[in-house]
């Protein structure tokens, strides 16, 4: 099966407006010249979408400026109304993203983000044909005590909960061991196309075989330009999501470059 990898950056909380500007315009001067059989997707935070849009499109004229797609961090399972500090998702369509993180771990421990508020920020990302990058991850605790298989199973049944095989084509899965995230610890090569196998099944099981052998499953958690190649030859490993060596130009293309020099054929 041939998956175009998809290698996105998660700017997380980092990069304002001027940070973006600067990031973008030397990415796409190293970019120059250079194409990847893979999408390169840009994560920034919600204020920095406008910088990003700009730069990006006044730079059309280059391929390589419109190969990279715009994502945003979060959306509000609500269309309008008082939700003070929410983003809807025909706001962020004004900015011609195209993909939405959806269900971080981050976004899951720290805000509390219950599997069916991020079920319901999919169905609502849908509606706007935006494409959602739908993250799953275990914690250590929870691996330790052998739960991964029930967490992930969980996590994919309940977040992907009447969710149409339409719809379903059009989402990409984000494998991040929590326990990866942000420590320099990256899982092996082996933990992850585990659990990436795993992740696979378990859609093969709700959706069938097609289906399942067209999604993109990412990894995530201290994906670097050193272990990308590594990680991206994994047969279920089909891109990064990449926070803290995302943040910087010549790491984030490196670890594109190097993922895309070990695909599986
Ligand atoms: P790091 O690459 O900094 O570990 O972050 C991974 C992540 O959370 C991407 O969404």
């Amino acid at each position: 099966m041939n998956r175009k990898p998809i290698f996105a950056a998660n700017w997380k909380m980092n990069m304002g407006a001027s940070a973006t500007e600067d990031f973008l315009k030397s990415f796409l001067s190293k970019l120059l010249g250079q194409s990847f059989p893979a999408e390169i997707v840009i994560a920034p935070p919600f204020v920095s979408l406008a910088k990003l849009t700009e730069v990006l499109h006044s730079s059309g004229a280059s391929n390589e400026a419109q190969s990279i797609q715009i994502a945003a961090q979060n959306c509000s399972e609500h269309d309008a109304g008082a939700y003070t500090g929410e983003v809807s998702v025909l706001m962020l369509r004004e900015f011609l993203v195209h993909y939405v993180i959806l269900g971080h771990s981050e976004r899951r421990a720290i805000y509390g983000e219950t599997d069916a508020v991020i079920n319901a920020k999919i169905h609502k990302a849908r509606e706007a044909n935006l494409k959602p990058i739908f993250c799953i991850g275990e914690t250590l605790a929870q691996r330790e005590a052998g739960h991964l298989e029930t967490v992930l199973r969980t996590q994919i049944t309940e977040g992907l909960n009447n969710v149409s095989d339409k719809d379903m084509a059009e989402i990409v899965v984000a494998y991040e061991p929590v326990w990866a995230i942000g420590t320099g610890v990256t899982a092996s090569s082996q933990q992850a196309q585990d659990a990436h196998a795993l992740v696979r099944s378990v859609i093969a099981e709700l959706y069938g075989q097609d289906t399942a052998a067209k999604i993109r499953i990412q990894y995530g958690g201290s994906v670097k330009p050193a272990n990308a190649a590594e990680l991206m030859a994994c047969p279920d490993i089909d891109g990064a999501l990449i926070g803290g060596a995302a943040l910087e130009p010549q790491s984030f293309l490196e670890i594109i470059r190097n993922g895309c020099s070990n695909q599986p054929s």
